[in-house]
Order: C-alpha cells, then sequence, then structure tokens
C-alpha cells in the first residue's frame, strides 16, 4: 500500500491489538449498561442468570452474560427489545426468516450513520474509491441489503445506481450504458447477470466492471472463480446480518482477499460451541456470535448468528478476519446421518469447468432412506455441444467427488444451460427438501 492510499484508512483500522481492545472494553461497558437499563427482557435475562454490567471488567468476562437468539426476536415482536422510545426510531428493517414471524430491528439517526460510515469503509476495502459509479442490485425494502449498499455507497462519495433485484435484462442494459465500476449484489444474482452478459455475446472485457461486493449467502472459492472469469472483476465478499445492522459487518480487502475484516470497533466476535454455547478457544471453529458496542436503537447482546466458521488473525487490517461461513447450523443438512452444507456440494461441482455455479440439492425418501439428487447444469459454451456420454462422464465424475470427499452418494444430473430456475431478487434457493417431516 504506498503512502497516500494508506493515509486514507481510519487510525483504528491500523491501531494496536492493545487501542482495540481498550475501545472495546469501554464500548462494551456502555453497550451492556444500555441494554441492561434500557431493554426489560434482557434485564431480566441477566438477573435470573445473576450478572450485572458492573461484572464485565475485562473483555472476557463478557462470556458471563446470557446469549440474546431469534427466538427472543420473535417473541417480543415488534418492537419489545428496542432500547430507545420509538420516536427516537427513524428506519426499520425486517427479515422474513423461513418460519413464523419476521424478525424486526430499528435504527436511531446515529445507527444509520455509524452504519453508512462502515458500509463506506467496507467498499473502501474492496477497493472503490470516491468518484465511482457503483451499481446496487441488492433488493430495496425490509432487506438490509439495497438501502446499506446505497447509504454506504453515498457517504463514499460514489455515484450510485438504485437498481434492487430483478429485471435482468435491464440491469445488463444500465451496465453497458451507465458504465459502473463496481456492482452490490448476491453471489447468485451476479451469475444471472453474467449469464445475460454471455447470452449476448458481451465480452467481459467490454465491461466497465472491476469490481463485485457479493454477500448475502454463502459462496466459496469456486464461485468466486467463476464471478471473476464471467464479468472480468475482482469478487469480494461482504458479510452481515439484519439482527446485528445489515451488510458490512464484516468486508474482505481487495489486497489481500483473505476473508471478511470484522469491524472490531463496533462488534465484538466471538465463537462458541453450538451445542453447549461455550466459548471455544482462538482459531477453533464453531458459532458466531456478536456483541454491538455502539448500537443505540436495537442493541444485541451475544447474539447467536447461527453461521458457522472461524475467526482467522489480522492481516490487511488491525481486525480479525471471518474464515469463510460453511454454512448455518440449521440449515446443514443431515443425509443418511451425513452432516453436508450446500457449498460443500458446491465445490465439488465447480472442479470441473464445465459446470456452472447454478444447481439444487433434492432430497427425497425412498423407503427408510434419504436419496440426494444433485442437479446441475452445463456452462453456456457446452450446452448442447458436448456427446452424451461425456456429459454421462461429468456427472459421474462430480457423484465420485462427492461420495469421496464428503462421504455421500448421490445422483448428479447434469442439465443443460438455463433449465434450473433463477433466482430474480435475491437469495439462491439451493435445497428442495421433498423429505416426510419427522412425526
Ligand atoms: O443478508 C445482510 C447482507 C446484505 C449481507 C447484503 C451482505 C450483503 P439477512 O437477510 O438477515 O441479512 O441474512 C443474514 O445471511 O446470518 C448468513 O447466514 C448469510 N450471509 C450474509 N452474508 C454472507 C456472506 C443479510 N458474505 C444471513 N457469506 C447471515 C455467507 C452470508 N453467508
Amino acid at each position: 500500500m504506498n503512502a497516500p492510499e494508506a493515509a486514507a484508512l481510519e487510525p483504528i483500522e491500523t491501531a494496536s491489538r492493545d487501542e482495540i481492545a481498550a475501545l472495546q472494553l469501554q464500548r462494551l461497558r456502555w453497550s451492556l449498561r444500555h441494554a441492561y437499563d434500557n431493554v426489560a427482557p434482557y434485564r431480566a435475562k441477566c438477573v435470573e442468570r445473576g450478572v450485572h454490567p458492573d461484572d464485565c471488567k475485562q473483555l472476557e468476562n463478557l462470556a458471563l452474560f446470557p446469549f440474546m437468539t431469534k427466538s427472543d426476536l420473535r417473541e417480543h415482536y415488534p418492537f419489545g427489545l428496542f432500547a430507545v422510545p420509538r420516536r427516537d426510531v427513524v428506519r426499520l428493517h425486517a427479515s422474513s426468516g423461513t418460519t413464523g414471524r419476521p424478525i424486526v430491528v430499528g435504527y436511531t439517526q446515529g445507527d444509520i450513520d455509524r452504519w453508512s460510515a462502515l458500509v463506506a469503509r467496507s467498499l473502501r476495502a474492496a477497493g472503490v474509491r470516491p468518484g465511482d459509479i457503483v451499481h446496487v442490485a441488492y433488493g430495496y425494502g425490509l432487506f438490509t441489503g439495497g438501502l446499506g449498499a446505497h447509504y454506504g455507497a453515498e457517504r463514499l462519495g460514489c455515484t450510485v445506481v438504485p437498481m434492487s433485484g430483478g429485471q435482468t435484462e435491464k440491469q445488463a442494459q444500465l451496465i453497458r450504458d451507465f458504465k459502473p465500476d463496481a456492482i452490490m449484489v448476491t453471489p447468485s444474482y451476479a451469475l444471472v447477470i453474467a449469464e445475460e452478459f454471455e447470452r449476448l455475446g458481451v465480452d467481459p472485457a467490454e465491461l466497465s466492471l472491476r469490481l463485485g461486493i457479493f454477500g448475502a449467502e454463502p459462496w466459496g472459492a469456486g464461485m468466486r472463480a467463476e464471478l471473476e472469469r464471467k464479468l472480468g472483476i475482482d469478487a469480494l465478499d461482504i458479510y452481515g446480518l439484519t439482527e446485528v445492522m445489515g451488510p458490512g459487518v464484516a468486508s474482505e480487502c481487495v489486497e489481500t482477499k483473505d476473508g471478511p475484516v470484522i469491524w472490531e470497533d463496533h462488534f465484538l466476535p466471538e465463537i462458541v460451541d453450538p451445542d453447549s454455547g461455550e466459548v471455544l478457544p482462538e482459531g477453533s471453529s464453531g458459532e458466531l456470535v456478536f456483541t454491538s458496542l455502539t448500537k443505540e436503537a436495537f442493541p444485541v447482546i451475544r447474539y447467536r448468528t447461527r453461521d458457522l466458521t472461524r475467526l482467522l488473525p489480522p492481516s490487511a487490517r488491525a481486525f480479525r478476519r471471518l474464515d469463510r461461513i460453511t454454512g448455518r447450523s440449521d440449515d446443514m443438512l443431515i443425509v443418511r446421518g451425513v452432516n453436508v452444507f450446500p457449498s460443500q456440494i458446491e465445490e465439488q461441482l465447480l472442479r470441473d469447468a464445465r459446470l456452472s455455479g447454478n444447481y439444487q440439492l433434492v432430497l427425497t425418501r425412498e423407503g427408510p432412506l434419504d436419496q440426494l439428487e444433485v442437479r446441475c447444469e452445463l456452462q453456456r459454451a457446452c450446452s448442447g455441444t458436448l456427446p452424451r456420454a461425456e456429459v454421462d462422464a461429468i456427472a459421474r465424475a462430480a457423484a465420485h467427488h462427492i461420495k469421496t470427499i464428503i462421504g455421500l452418494s448421490s445422483r448428479v444430473t447434469v442439465m443443460d444451460f438455463d433449465t434450473l430456475q433463477r433466482t430474480q431478487t435475491g437469495k439462491a434457493r439451493r435445497v428442495i427438501d421433498q423429505r416426510p417431516r419427522p412425526e
């Protein structure tokens, strides 16, 4: 990094670990006190556990405090966990989840300012600069993706194209006409847009795009390579969740591309055993837990994200990083007793460059046994041109990799390009589970 580049970073991004820890402790004590004083259901949990914010004398003492979970949010729907009067809440967002009530979060003006600044910091880390054009194809609305990206890009001083999701032909047209430098979108929908360029016969080298900032769903190294090749960009990973803020809790640096840097001056991460809740030693894999250090309207203390990953040491910044999210403890599939995440199957499929990143896992039950069918697609260039025998060989090889690496027998069906349904607005639906529910 040359001198003017480094100078543009905020001082805390290159501070010593001691300075970071001192700031975290001061903010943690404020946040615990704020939640305790203003969020009655959380105070009740603390009282039941016999802990008080004054018990937090060092960072490790956080482990004494009770967790917050998604069921707490559902139980106190819609505003029961807000820590400020409703009139101080300037924005609401919500996440639908898969069942039942949505979860609702609120932001004060100060929260929106800090969120924008953190997304601006994330974009900067990804290589976006003031004056760049940023095409936002995350959905706008209750989902945090669109508005979160939008405010951050504006804050950095970019020209924002608030395209939102869907209307793939129009996405492609605006990208060609407005010539954005960066695109922000889910990786699965980025692939749909890339395929539209292929259909139009547009060479990635002709596109103005330099950078893609992708998140909101798990994606792996194979998908990164695929998106970089098809769009002629550097593809960067951005992580976040509604409950903790939205996009920009952690984000990757373009110079290292080695996992999202957690903005630890605002969010304190822990890794716990998903079953016992015990804090695990530094570097272990487990469930990611976050405590907000500066949120006013909706503080979260030890929020169980359900995301499985591990913390990596600092590299391009002074903060620790997230390893790839391997999945969620609640979307892990158990197929004939084997624990498997969709991203593990994706990784095996993408070993063959003739297969695209579009796939679906269909689970059924025949008699007592689970059956897994992996539906995947050929790249457009191979579709309809390969002899049947070769397509069969691709399917056999993929099934072999899945069997030997993951330990799971499956039937792999290789389909023509554009057979599987594409996501239009956001996160891909990778799993169709048709197995009967347990009684
Ligand atoms: O997906 C916020 C977001 C928007 C992040 C745009 C990044 C970009 P939710 O809809 O509440 O919020 O979903 C949060 O999505 O717990 C993870 O399981 C997953 N997730 C988000 N980012 C990543 C990522 C937004 N980069 C849930 N890699 C999280 C893997 C991710 N999983």
